[in-house]
């Protein structure tokens, strides 16, 4: 009987307890284990970019990148602070940032402290719990150390943070930005910046889009803010210091001049952005509006041998700044990708000849009606260049920027020109600036828009000029 009733009486006893000691776990849990934490997996180490597998990553979105830097310009030594907030895409176990050399010291994922590893540019955070997908995440990276530029994409350049003397600035693309703070490094994830700069008093600090703040934060240095209001592309992130004028170009149809000259070069920087605000003033008749709420360019005590559209604030080294207005080509081509490459992007490296074919071919619009050559006869001159064999649809990873992209790819414009005439074309191009405003596009994107707007076929021409081994 004994033995009965025990073994009735024990499994009510084990329930009993097994309650009692589920109710006390409820009251001891924080409230966000109560359900079931999700099984996470972890983001892709890139985005599937066909050239650079390495760049950007997967399983979330960044809304908005806080860089907190202080520059040290006689060590040339840099402590971050970067601050990222993004939207998870999947349920995240665990996901990558970009980051070459510099040392990581701490991560936290919203205020937690998380682990983190590095392998080769992937900067690796697990955060102590997964991420629901569709949810907002804070990432905080403090960082520091001596900046060094990569090469890829192009021979033109070491690229990401440049260090000359005592002055600093920045030229990425493609993929140079994470050089000198962890980011989702690839043009299909845009987003807004507030960039703030601590320097010795003595330097000026430049970057994208507006001062915001300058505070004296004691010790000889002062911070300075700037605000990126609009959707920007890693690449395109302009830090800029040293010993500039700032100098205030006043406005154009509302878009608010400011140029950043290195002091030895500012005559020189007025000579040659003297005809800014026409080109503005042109190019938004051509396009429509200017796509963003400032412009300017910033001119460094450097050969650069090259400009650089960055964002709201072209670079251009000092080789090209005593040409005075024979650098007016030039920094036409750098205004064009304002509106192609910077406000629509390449959704893809691949890509490329949506900004480089666009920006060659804007120059020979403005050449035509400013009474130049006209663009066909620019078309036909570029047509005896060398190296026309690369395919601008298609030039591989390491002839990113070769001639063929910028001539052979303005030619393919001119050839739609004549196939589909200029009311489509220009209604084509426009289309293509406002639809995509602030995001990005492909070649594919481009091909379609192309042949909605006209209503005729033209995959066979888009093939034979992007793609095809051998120039038509
Ligand atoms: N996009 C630049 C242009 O206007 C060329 C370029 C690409 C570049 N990568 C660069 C210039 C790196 C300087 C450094 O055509
Ligand atoms: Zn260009």
């Amino acid at each position: 009987m004994t033995q009965v009733r025990r073994s009735k009486q024990l499994p009510f006893a084990a329930a009993a307890f097994a309650v009692v000691v589920a109710m006390v776990l409820v009251i001891l849990a924080p409230a966000g284990d109560l359900a079931a934490s999700p099984e996470g997996s972890p983001g892709a180490r890139g985005v599937g970019d066909l050239y650079f597998p390495e760049l950007g990553n997967g399983g979330y979105a960044v809304e908005h990148y806080r860089l907190d830097l202080t520059w040290g310009a006689d060590e040339r030594y840099l402590s971050g602070v970067t601050t990222i907030r993004a939207v998870t895409t999947q349920n995240l176990s665990r996901f990558n940032l970009d980051l070459v050399g510099m040392e990581v010291e701490a991560v936290t994922v919203d205020r937690r402290p998380a682990a983190f590893e590095r392998a080769g540019r992937e900067l690796v955070i697990t955060p102590d719990q997964v991420i629901e997908q569709g949810q907002r995440f804070v990432t905080e990276v403090t960082y520091h150390g001596h900046p060094t530029p990569i090469r890829m994409g192009t021979d033109l350049f070491a690229l990401g943070w440049q260090t000359r003397g005592r002055e600093a600035y920045v030229v990425s693309e493609p993929g140079g930005a994470a050089t000198f703070f962890p980011v989702n490094d690839h043009p299909s994830d845009k987003a807004t910046f507030t960039v703030r700069v601590t320097a010795p008093n003595d330097q000026t600090v430049a970057a994208n889009g507006r001062l915001a703040r300058r505070e004296e934060v004691g010790e000889g240095a002062t911070a300075w803010t700037y605000e990126v209001r609009d959707p920007m592309a890693s690449y395109l992130l302009q830090v800029a210091i040293g010993d500039y004028e700032l100098v205030d170009g006043g406005t154009v149809e509302g878009v608010v001049l400011r140029h950043a000259f290195h002091r030895r070069w500012a005559t020189e920087g007025r000579v040659a952005t003297e005809t800014t605000a026409a080109m503005i003033r042109f190019l938004a008749g051509v396009f429509g509006p200017y796509p963003f709420e400032a412009y300017g360019v910033l001119v460094v005590d450097d050969d650069l041998g090259f400009a650089l559209e960055t964002q709201t604030l072209t670079v251009m080294g000092r080789e090209l700044v005593v040409q005075g207005r024979g650098a007016d080509i030039t920094l036409l081509h750098e205004l064009a990708h304002q509106w192609f490459g910077n406000s629509v992007s390449v959704a893809g490296w691949n890509d490329i000849w949506l900004n480089e074919g666009f920006a060659t071919y804007a120059e020979w619009i403005y050449q035509e009606r400013s009474g130049g050559p006209t663009a066909a006869a620019l078309a036909q001159q570029a047509a005896a260049e060398e190296g026309l064999n690369i395919p601008p649809g298609d030039p591989g990873r390491d002839e990113l920027f070769a001639p063929s992209v910028y001539l052979r790819g303005g030619r393919t414009l001119q050839a739609l020109r004549e196939t589909v005439g200029d009311g489509a074309f220009f209604e084509i191009l426009r289309t293509w600036v406002s639809e995509r405003a602030g995001a990005n596009g492909s070649t594919a994107d481009f091909i379609a828009l192309a042949e909605a707007i006209s209503g005729q076929r033209l995959g066979d021409l888009f093939q034979s000029w992007l793609y095809n081994p051998t120039s038509p």
